[in-house]
């Protein structure tokens, strides 16, 4: 399970500290599905429905995939895409596709530059592959175009029979234009369920799939999953969904506009990016939502550092690890100690990076930054699984207490409705 430490913020806290009442409030109102957007609360039962449902034609899909050729295109965009690769790049790696042995799985449909898909048609070369086209509504200008041009390759290298059978679509069970599309084309077909918004749909096909493909165990993630929404449902400030929802409310209420999501792992770079998504669409409306933003330590300690220390006093730092270490690495002995840096030799790089974490926390708490830490077990299925449940349960919470629908996003609309309406003008 998740552990949250709220010791680095509670002197950033007002006198009455964390409005626990209103997170027990919020988790009423979300389970009792008596909220705003109550009709997209699917995801709470959702690792339970899926075990019974699709998991196992998802793996029985995925080993077709393997069997077709060495690459997956995954065409979506937002939630139909940053679940699957953010999985992907922690459990596996951020250089999974150039391991020997893995089926390579690459991302389209997430932009229009000509340039990027170019080069992505460039890297699949005359490699064998499959396309798994992923879209809640159907209609998403990015996606769409994805498809024609995934698709195009496919006729070009198979002919049109058997592209299709090298075509996987992810998409409502009953209507939209994607779902028309794949029964008349006779495509495989998977379904983002109906009271399941994009964002909080990495635990259905949309995510498990591709995670499949990539060679990821979907089935200890939704055991996993199914065990962590048990435990999320504790009533009582130790659930840790309670402490993170009502700390950063708290933390909001005094000024605290800007949350920057820290890990000091590489391979999280891409969860930091499902959460912006989360967080983002679910709080940013009403004019108001605490404005999500990532940083990847060490790295940025050497890029955004300065801000964090000594920037205006507007953030708060929330910091994700993990308790345990997947491998471990020395520092190797230098003869003649050149750079005077023997004294940490044969010290684990673990232990380095500890000292480096708890330097950093000090520092930044000192310069006025409350810092929130959330641990994970390990870097596995079961990690990645309390990750997911313990960020959706606790945005749902967060954005309850700060009375907005966390399940709506008119604000994509604007852009979409703009943007139709100014390509048809030109046609
Ligand atoms: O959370 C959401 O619902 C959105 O961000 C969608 O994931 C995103 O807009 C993509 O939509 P669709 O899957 O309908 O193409």
């Amino acid at each position: 399970m998740i552990k949250v430490d709220l010791s680095g913020a509670k002197d950033f806290f007002d006198a009455a500290g964390p409005d626990f009442a209103a997170a027990a409030a919020a988790h009423r109102t979300l389970e009792t599905r008596s909220g705003l957007g109550h009709e997209f609360t699917g995801w709470l039962d959702l690792p339970l429905r899926i075990k019974d449902g699709e998991l196992k034609a998802v793996i029985a899909a995925a080993d077709k995939i393997k069997r077709l050729g060495q690459v997956l295109l995954v065409v979506g965009i937002g939630g139909s895409y940053l679940g699957a690769r953010a999985a992907i790049e922690l459990l596996k790696t951020p250089s999974h596709n150039s391991i020997s042995g893995s089926t390579e799985v690459y991302f389209m449909g997430n932009t229009l530059s000509p340039d990027a898909i170019s080069e992505l048609v460039a890297v699949l070369g005359d490699k064998d592959f499959c396309v798994n086209v992923i879209s809640k509504s159907g209609g998403t200008l990015e996606p769409a175009l994805g498809y024609r041009v995934a698709k195009s390759l496919l006729e070009r290298k198979y002919g049109r029979n058997t592209a299709k059978k090298h075509i996987f679509v992810t998409t409502d069970a009953t209507k939209g234009i994607l779902h028309d599309i794949a029964v008349n084309e006779g495509y495989e077909m998977f379904t983002v369920p109906d009271d399941v918004g994009g964002r909080f749909s990495v635990l259905s096909a949309v995510g498990l799939l591709p995670m499949a493909v990539a060679g990821i165990d979907v089935e200890a993630v939704i055991n996993a999953s199914i065990q962590e929404m048990h435990d999320l449902d504790l009533r009582s400030p130790d659930n840790p969904a309670w402490q993170y929802a009502a700390a950063r409310q708290n933390l909001y209420s005094r000024g605290k506009s800007i949350e920057i999501l820290a890990s000091y792992e590489p391979s999280f770079r891409y969860m930091a990016e499902w959460w912006k998504q989360l967080y983002g669409e679910s709080e940013g409306k009403n004019g108001i939502g605490i404005y999500p933003a990532s940083v990847e330590y060490n790295a940025d300690l050497h890029s955004m550092g300065q801000y964090v220390q000594d920037g205006p006093r507007t953030l708060i730092e929330t910091v994700v690890s993990f308790r345990q270490s997947r491998t471990e690495y020395k520092v190797p002995f230098e003869m003649g100690d050149a750079d005077g840096l023997n004294y940490l030799a044969g010290r684990d790089f673990s232990s380095v990076m500890q000292v480096a974490m708890d330097a950093v926390k000090a520092a930044h708490i000192s310069g006025g930054v409350p810092n929130i830490g959330i641990s994970a077990q390990s870097r596995d299925e079961a990690g990645f699984a309390s990750l997911v449940c313990f960020f959706e349960m606790a945005c749902a919470l967060s954005a309850y207490i700060s009375r907005v629908n966390p399940f709506d996003q008119p604000g994509v609309e604007a852009y979409k409705k703009n943007m139709f309406r100014m390509l048809r003008q030109e046609a």
